[in-house]
Formats: C-alpha cells, structure tokens, sequence
C-alpha cells in the first residue's frame, strides 16, 4: 500500500485532528473568572487541555467577546452549581462520573443548554450503536445513496471469526475496528485482513467492515448546529483484486485518521474529489442532528470508488478538531448567540 507521503507521523496521546500549537498567550489552568455581567453570554467550558489549545484559540475568544460571549473555564473540584451562572456548558470529558455530574445538572438546570447530553456522546463511542442511525435512516434520493459498510461485530473468541465472517457474506479485504472508540490511543488501533485465516490473529471485541475502495481520498463533514462544512482528506489507498490474490496477513495501520492531510489542494481525479451533493449532506446531517440528540459532531464520508453517488459514512466523532473547520470562528460563535437568542425566546413566551 502506498501511504507514502500522504501520511505523516502522528504523536501519542489522546486524539486530536488538529495539533497545531497555541501562538501566544498561554491558559492557566483556572484563570480567575472574568467578571459575569449579565450583557454577556456565559459558556462554561469543560475540555482537554489539548482541545482547549486547539479549539480555544485566541481568534475564537477575540470574535466572541465582539459578539457578547464569554469563555468560562469550569473547575471540575467545585460543584457546577457554585460556578457560573452559565448560559452554556461545552464539554468534552469522559468518565462516568463527570456524565453524572453533567445529568443531575441537566436536570436541575433546565434554563442551561449542555451541548452535548452526556447519553447522546456516549451513543457514539461504540462503533456499532455510532452507524446504526444512518443504517436505519436508508437515505437514498435523487442525489445519492447514503449507507454503511457490511459490517459484523465480533464481542470474543478470535478463533470464530473465519466463520462468522463467511456465514454473513463479508468479503475480503476486511477492517477490523475496536469496538470502543472512546478517543484513546487503542481505539483508533485499526487493522486491514486480506485473508480468511488471518482473521483469527484479530483481537475481539471488534467491528468487522468491508474494505470500500475510495479512491484515496475521504470527506469530513464538520457539523456545527445547522452549519455543514466538507474538506477532502488522503485516506486509505484502494485494493485491486490483483493485490488481494497476492497478499496475505493483517496489516496494522494505528491512528491513521489524525494523521491523514488534508487533500483540499491537491491535484486529484475529478471522479474522486467531487464533494458530495450539499442537499444530500443537508438531510444526512439534519436528521442524525435528529436522531442522534447532537448538535456537535463530524462524519467520515467515503464515495465508492467508480460511482458518482453512492456514499458509505465510517465513522462519526463527538466535538471533533474543528480546529481544520474553515470559520469554524464565526460559525461556532454565531451557533452559540443562536442558542442563546432560543433561550431567551423561550423564556418570553
Ligand atoms: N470500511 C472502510 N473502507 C475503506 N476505508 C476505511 C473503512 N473504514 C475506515 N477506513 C479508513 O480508515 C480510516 C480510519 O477509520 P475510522 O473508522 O475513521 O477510524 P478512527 O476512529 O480511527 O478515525 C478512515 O479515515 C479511512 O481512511
Ligand atoms: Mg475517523
């Protein structure tokens, strides 16, 4: 496979698409908080210090403090209920406990929007619960047809995997996927099986998807509220039939998706850097804002390689790097004064 020069070498860590490095001013941990006057928008933010480097940038707060809003780091130590008042809650932390803490809140603040419900996020960190909404929604219409890869999910014993993959028709080569994409390093661990009998050398539990040549190249598709933006990224190169007649084992790729550039300026085949049709991602988007309770989130899209609309989403991220969202400045801070404005509506009524 030739991944040369289309992927570059990714750091550990937790992911993160973006990495670029914070110009500048540098975040303590807990700045002591500005001054809440009530002209002001207040959103309470609970992230990584890595997604704060590379969401909080100091053109977002520059632009939302034109526009009225506030950045508030919260303290995880102290109770949310102490901090604030908050008109928003942004976050982005795992553990059970932080979920609680994040629903009682919920619960007992009704006035605040948590962007986004804790249950909604965790819905995606299984691969198979992530798909399901696009299988179930079938959308296909006058500009395409929008699926997901044939797919099994395996939850033990390796040595089964031969048969269960022959018995339900997935044809090689295959992807083999954890099954927990929680954002650790070992979940964006990915493998690609050109062979029956290595599939055994897997290691459950796991999502099993077929291998859609695409071209090389994949869409991300950063939603934001109603707000849709496409960029190309390299990705993985296809698969002939010669390849696979002659090549056996498994093939790790770790952490292929952070590390994939952006294909945006590159010189590609038109057939393959076509994005797809803006009514068709509309609806996709709008209806899994609908069916997933989520407002912040992106798609990994895929075009079969050789026809002209028929889509495959692979993976859906929680509050991805929207660092690679171009204005993801203006839109994010505009979708935060329109929440702000529905709340206020809302209470008028
Ligand atoms: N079914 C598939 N067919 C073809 N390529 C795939 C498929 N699934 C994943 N890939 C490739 O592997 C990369 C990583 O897969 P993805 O499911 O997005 O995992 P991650 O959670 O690590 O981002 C994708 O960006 C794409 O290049
Ligand atoms: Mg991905």
């Amino acid at each position: 496979m030739g991944l040369q020069g289309q992927i570059i070498p990714y750091k550990n860590g937790e992911k993160e698409e973006d990495d670029d490095e914070r110009a500048g001013k540098e975040i303590s941990s807990f700045p002591p908080p500005p001054p809440l006057h009530s002209k002001f928008a207040v959103v309470g933010y609970a992230l990584t210090s890595k997604k704060i480097k590379s969401f909080l940038k100091p053109k977002l707060e520059g632009l939302a403090r034109n526009k009225g809003i506030l950045f508030v780091a919260i303290d995880q130590n102290r109770p949310l209920s102490d901090q604030g008042p908050f008109d928003i809650v942004l976050h982005k932390l795992t553990g059970k406990e932080w979920r609680q803490i994040l629903e009682d809140y919920r619960r007992t603040h009704p006035e605040v929007t948590v962007l986004d419900p804790p249950d909604a996020i965790q819905h995606l960190h299984n691969r198979q619960s992530m798909l399901q909404c696009v299988a179930d929604m079938n959308l296909s219409n006058s500009y395409g047809k929008v699926g997901i890869p044939k797919q099994l999910v395996i939850k033990k014993d390796a040595s089964s995997i031969p048969g269960a993959v022959a018995k339900a028709g997935l044809m090689l080569p295959i992807v083999a996927k954890p099954l927990v994409a929680d954002g650790s390093a070992k979940s964006h661990e990915l493998s690609l099986a050109y062979d029956q009998q290595s599939l055994q050398k897997l290691e459950p539990p796991l999502v099993l998807q077929e291998f859609v040549n695409h071209g090389g190249v994949m869409f991300k598709v950063y939603i934001v509220g109603e707000t849709i933006k496409v960029v190309r990224r390299f990705s993985l190169p296809d698969v002939c039939k010669r390849e696979l007649s002659n090549i056996a084992g498994v093939f790790r790729f770790p952490r292929v998706s952070c590390a994939a550039a952006s294909a945006d300026n590159a010189d590609l085949d038109p057939g393959v850097a076509e994005l797809p049709p803006r009514p068709l991602l509309e609806k996709l988007a709008r209806e899994l804002c609908h069916r997933l309770g989520l407002r912040l989130f992106n798609l990994d899209i895929i075009r079969e390689h050789g026809t002209r609309d028929r889509f495959y989403v692979i993976d859906i991220n929680y509050f991805p790097g929207y660092g690679k969202m171009p204005e993801y400045e203006h839109i994010f801070t505009d979708f935060l004064l329109s929440l702000v404005q529905n709340q206020y509506k809302k209470k008028s009524t």
